[in-house]
């Protein structure tokens, strides 16, 4: 399967504890939610959150959204009735929170086979501890895996990092996921940006993202959606040189050259397979648009 033929660009947190942010989730245009009952939820409210979100996945439509739901972990006392309730509600993947290990993941995998509702539900994991960067690769390559979401801000406690605007800190932990995700096919979406008031350093964190390869962002509130939708879709500038990349490659091969010029830059085969790649890229926003 092809996990990244439709897009993340925006992938929003929601409390399954607020009904109101439930309810609005409807009409906002993200490419995907993660229904949180996770550390967006405080600990007297987790039964009440989790009997709202199987309540709500149940009536509500999503229409073309992917839906996640982000569980507890095993390791707390919740988790185990997170994913019973997950289970009925079918959601298109389960996020299991601080993953450690590919046996983390597979503990899951194992629990999932074990219940015909959730015969094609995928696992996504938060790529958020220490151990957790140094086994990217083995946790990729699990059963059902099919996505990872950066926990930027666990992350940078377990480091003991400051936050930099570059990022720098981050750099090896989001590189070493970025290369895991991209030798096993995964989608991997980068960390939120806490500071949600603050559009022009969002849009510098999404286009840093964008530029090292991520699908896209995940998001805490509505009013960041429009700059993560933007970042991460290919622009007119980007699509107008795909076209033109193409059509002088298809002329330079018919000429019996291997390589083109385009705009003063040679233009190989594996450039046009990035143009094509853009522009079905570009194709699948537009049909999720549509629906
Ligand atoms: N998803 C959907 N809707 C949301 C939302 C979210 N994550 N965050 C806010 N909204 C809605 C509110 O319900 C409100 O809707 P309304 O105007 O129709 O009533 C509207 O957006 C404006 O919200 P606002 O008052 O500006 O935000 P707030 O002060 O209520 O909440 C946060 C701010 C950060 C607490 C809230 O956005 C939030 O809980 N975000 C998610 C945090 C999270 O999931 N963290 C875990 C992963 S890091
Ligand atoms: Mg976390």
């Amino acid at each position: 399967m092809d996990h990244r033929a439709r897009p993340y660009r925006s992938v929003l947190y929601i409390p399954a504890s607020k009904a109101r942010a439930l309810e609005k989730a409807q009409t906002l245009p993200v490419d995907a939610i993660i229904f949180d009952l996770e550390d967006a939820v405080a600990v007297e409210e987790k039964e009440n959150a989790r009997h709202l979100l199987a309540e709500t996945l149940a009536e509500k439509d999503y229409g073309a959204r992917a839906k996640i739901v982000r569980l507890n972990g095993f390791d707390t006392e919740w988790g185990l009735a997170d994913l019973d309730v997950v289970a009925a509600a079918k959601p298109e993947a389960v996020l299991l929170p601080k993953v450690n290990s590919a046996a983390d993941v597979e503990a899951l995998a194992a629990k999932l086979d074990a219940r015909p509702e959730t015969a094609e539900t995928t696992i996504w994991t938060m790529m958020e501890t220490p151990l957790g960067m140094l086994n990217a690769a083995e946790i990729a390559a699990a059963p059902r895996m099919a996505g990872f979401v950066m926990g930027t801000n666990d992350l940078a406690k377990e480091l003991d990092s400051r936050f930099r605007a570059d990022r720098l800190p981050m750099q090896t932990g989001l590189g070493l996921c970025l290369l895991a995700a991209r030798a096993y096919g995964l989608v991997a979406v980068d960390g939120v940006y806490n500071a949600f008031k603050d559009e022009a350093g969002l849009k510098a964190e999404c286009d840093q993202g964008r530029d090292m390869g991520f699908d896209g962002k995940t998001l805490i509130h509505p009013a960041q959606i429009a700059v993560a939708n933007s970042a991460f879709a290919p622009s007119e500038a980007e699509l107008d040189l795909a076209n033109r990349q193409i059509i002088a490659f298809e002329e330079a091969e018919a000429s019996g050259q291997g390589v083109a010029v385009v705009d003063g830059k040679i233009v190989e085969n594996l450039h046009v397979a990035t143009a094509r790649q853009l522009l079905a890229k570009a194709e699948a926003i537009q049909a999720i648009a549509a629906e």
